[in-house]
């Protein structure tokens, strides 16, 4: 098999593409021939090291959580996927590896895809969707007629967010760059607002949920528009933020850290959404794996539509 690893942090330059002995399932894991690989901000993070406690500072390290491919090999306590099913998934491990040719994961991370789902669709809504849903349903718990507030919305989680918080049944106020305005509509968008030059702060007490994707407000600054009972919900586990998690818990407006974690029960309930047509990844752009330096620097500027991807080319050896 074959694998984008680094020997060392830094950046974009020290993504190599190497060859590897293939690795085998154990009962519970499948192995994967990934056709599509999606980019996430963590990606380039763990590159320059940024998240040696979780990683550790070994090398060579590999990248990339998302993926989509097809099944080659199943542990032999796997009863519920076969060689041949097209799937896709996102790896918990910070051992990751999605930027290969293929991937040894535990079956319970990944789901089968619809057959109308294309591998750029299926690795490019894992981690993001996951996160966006993760966020809104089971830390917001948005329920019908509620208002949210998102920030940071055309990127990869927050084109999803906007999609399920719809999906979910609240009215969305959404903000991004004006270029990205008319997709954030398309996307079910009830109120767009330009980050830069909005006042996103005009409508007090109208917001149940603050979901902070860009990660650059925080509870202090959004309190004044959000309702008495509300939360306050980031995507960045910094100190101070996991601090605030637990300084808040017993008040009424309360700060959330949302942590995605992979599981096929959410894979189907997106799965069926996308089969439904009621929910689809944005594709910014997709990349040769020869391009991974490129890819980086783009998802580096944080100004992707969407998503970034990977095209992985089939095995040589
Ligand atoms: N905790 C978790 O489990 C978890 C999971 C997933 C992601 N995350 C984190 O969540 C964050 C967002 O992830 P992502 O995948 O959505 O990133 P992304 O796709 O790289 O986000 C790019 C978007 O950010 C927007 N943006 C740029 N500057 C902004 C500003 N000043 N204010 C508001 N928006 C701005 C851009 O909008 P315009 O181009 O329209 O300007 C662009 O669409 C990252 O920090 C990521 O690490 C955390």
């Amino acid at each position: 098999m074959n694998a984008i690893q680094i020997h060392r942090f830094g950046s974009p330059e020290v993504l190599e593409w190497n060859s590897l002995p293939d690795e085998q399932p154990k009962p519970f894991e499948v192995a994967v021939r990934i056709q599509m690989a999606a980019l996430n901000p963590k990606d380039a993070l763990v590159r320059k090291g940024k998240f040696t406690l979780f990683t550790g500072k070994k090398f060579p390290q590999r990248l990339g959580h998302d993926f989509a491919g097809e099944v080659v090999a199943t542990g032999s306590q796997v009863k519920d996927l076969s060689i041949g099913d097209k799937v896709f998934g996102m790896i918990n491990s910070w051992k990751a590896g999605a930027y290969a040719d293929r991937i040894v994961v535990p079956a319970q991370e990944i789901a089968r895809m619809p057959s109308t789902m294309s591998f750029e669709q299926g690795a490019a809504i894992p981690l993001a969707a996951l996160t966006a849903l993760q966020a809104l349903r089971d830390l917001g718990k948005l329920s019908p007629g509620q208002s949210v507030f998102i920030h940071g919305a055309s990127g990869g989680v927050g084109t999803f967010a906007v999609q399920i918080a719809k999906l979910l049944g609240a009215t969305v106020t959404a903000t991004s760059s004006s270029a990205n305005h008319a997709l954030l509509r398309e996307l079910g968008a009830d109120e767009v607002l330009d980050y830069a030059h909005d006042d996103l702060f005009k409508d007090k007490g109208r917001y149940a949920v603050f979901f902070d994707v860009f990660g650059n407000q925080s509870l202090q600054k959004t309190a004044p528009i959000l309702q008495k009972k509300a939360l306050y919900i980031s995507t960045i586990p910094s100190l101070s933020i996991v601090q605030q998690v637990f300084t808040t818990y017993f008040s009424s407006k309360k700060v959330k850290l949302v942590v995605v974690k992979s599981n096929r029960t959410d894979l189907d309930w997106l799965a069926q959404q996308f089969e439904a047509g009621k929910l689809r990844a944005i594709i910014d752009q997709v990349f040769p794996i020869e391009q991974v330096a490129e890819a980086h620097r783009a998802l580096e500027t944080k100004r992707t539509k969407g998503k970034i991807l990977l095209q992985i080319p089939p095995a040589q050896n």
